[in-house]
């Protein structure tokens, strides 16, 4: 029994038996599976595991040509206060594990929890659970949410808690770590809910829509390069029974997005009309199909 004490003892006292050297060497986003093999599942469906290998990304940054593109897709180390370097190693996995989470100067990977993991050495750093973290590639939306003084993070819509469970599914580890609080990796871009956009009709000397975003914290679509869209259509039923149709293409690129609480009017080319159907549908960037947000009836 005593020598099986002093048997742990010394393996914990000489943490470096556990140390895996090419932990901090940079390896592929697959390495990290071996042990966060959850993290890695949710991450592997998510964005940023595309951002390289994007066939949109692809044919518009010319087969990789565009060098100004490239660093964002597939960055060396994500530090908020500046637009990333490009990686030179494994592109194709896009923003990668290490790149959000391993740091050159401490040689260690940095994460929101304190922990003692014995494979690599990590480091508490407060920061990954702020909004700011995002904010050296995600530059105009950062922007938009600052400006809106919402309290919430990017991270509690867009990396939701999953509660507390274990962050390494492998042997020995999973033993001796206790769970911690884990976050959504798959990062989900979400959709509006009905409520977060309000509809209006307003008669002035002419008809006018009234939309105003009151639940995004940021303009609705949101972009820094992609290009998503909102569609607002308004059909509008005549008292002659006739019916007649306009459709409202808001982007970033066309700077018509809606801004957090900053309502945005569509003039109607109507005079008279016996009711009004509205209908919100967003397209995000990735995504061919366009999904409905809201569909109102107005009179
Ligand atoms: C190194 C740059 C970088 C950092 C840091 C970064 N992102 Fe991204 N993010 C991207 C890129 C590039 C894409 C687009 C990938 C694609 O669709 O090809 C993206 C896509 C997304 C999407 C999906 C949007 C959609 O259209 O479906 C969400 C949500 C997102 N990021 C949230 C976050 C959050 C939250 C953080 C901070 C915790 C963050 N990102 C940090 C580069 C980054
Ligand atoms: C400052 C960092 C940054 C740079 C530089 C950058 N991007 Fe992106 N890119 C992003 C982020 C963040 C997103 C996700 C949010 C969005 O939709 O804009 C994204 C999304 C995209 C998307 C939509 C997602 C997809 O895969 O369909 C495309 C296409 C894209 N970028 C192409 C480009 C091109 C082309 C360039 C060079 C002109 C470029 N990017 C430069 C950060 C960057
Ligand atoms: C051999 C197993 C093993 C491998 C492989 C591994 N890790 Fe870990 N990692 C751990 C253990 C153990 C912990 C501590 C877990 C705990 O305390 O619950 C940890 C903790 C972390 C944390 C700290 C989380 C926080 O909140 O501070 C981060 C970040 C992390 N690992 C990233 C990575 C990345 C990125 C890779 C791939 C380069 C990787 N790990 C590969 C075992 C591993
Ligand atoms: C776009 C940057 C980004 C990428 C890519 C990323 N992470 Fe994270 N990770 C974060 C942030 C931010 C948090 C903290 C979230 C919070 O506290 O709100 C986090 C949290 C963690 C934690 C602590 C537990 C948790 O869920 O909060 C571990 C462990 C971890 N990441 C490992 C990984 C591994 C392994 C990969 C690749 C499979 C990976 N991360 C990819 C940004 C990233
Ligand atoms: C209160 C929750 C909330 C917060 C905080 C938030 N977002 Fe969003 N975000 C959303 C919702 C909901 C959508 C989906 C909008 C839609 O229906 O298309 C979205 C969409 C996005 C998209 C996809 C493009 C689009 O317009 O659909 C990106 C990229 C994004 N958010 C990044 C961020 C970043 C970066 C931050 C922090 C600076 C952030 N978000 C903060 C809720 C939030």
């Amino acid at each position: 029994m005593k020598v099986l004490f002093l048997l742990v003892l010394l393996l914990f006292s000489c943490g470096d038996i556990f140390l895996e050297e090419d932990l901090i060497q940079r390896p592929q986003a697959k390495r990290c599976s071996e042990c966060h093999g959850e993290i890695f599942k949710e991450w592997e469906k998510s964005r940023h595991a595309m951002a390289w290998k994007s066939e949109k990304f692809k044919l518009e940054s010319e087969n990789y040509t565009k060098t100004k593109c490239l660093s964002c897709h597939a960055p060396h180390q994500v530090d908020p206060e500046i637009k990333p370097a490009l990686r030179v190693e494994f592109k194709e996995d896009g923003v990668s594990c290490v790149a959000c989470h391993f740091k050159e100067e401490t040689k260690a990977m940095h994460g929101p929890h304190k922990v003692w993991s014995p494979p690599h050495p990590s480091r508490q750093d407060l920061n990954y659970a702020k909004s700011f973290f995002c904010a050296g590639c995600h530059q105009e939306t950062y922007k938009e949410w600052h400006l809106t003084k919402v309290q919430r993070s990017c991270q509690d819509c867009h990396m939701p808690s999953l509660g507390d469970k274990r962050l390494v599914q492998k042997f020995p580890f999973e033993y001796f770590h206790s769970k911690k609080q884990r976050h959504d990796h798959s990062f989900p871009p979400g959709k509006a809910r009905p409520e977060d956009l309000l509809v209006e009709l307003e008669r002035g000397e002419k008809l006018s829509l009234k939309i105003t975003n009151v639940g995004v914290p940021h303009n609705l679509p949101t972009a820094d390069q992609g290009d998503p869209k909102l569609y607002i259509t308004v059909e509008a039923i005549l008292p002659t029974g006739e019916k007649s149709k306009i459709v409202r293409v808001l982007s970033y690129q066309a700077k018509n997005a809606l801004v957090y609480k900053v309502p945005t009017y569509i003039d109607l080319p109507w005079q008279e009309i016996s009711h009004l159907e509205v209908s919100v549908q967003r397209k995000l960037s990735w995504k061919e199909e366009r999904e409905e947000i809201v569909r109102h009836i107005l009179r």
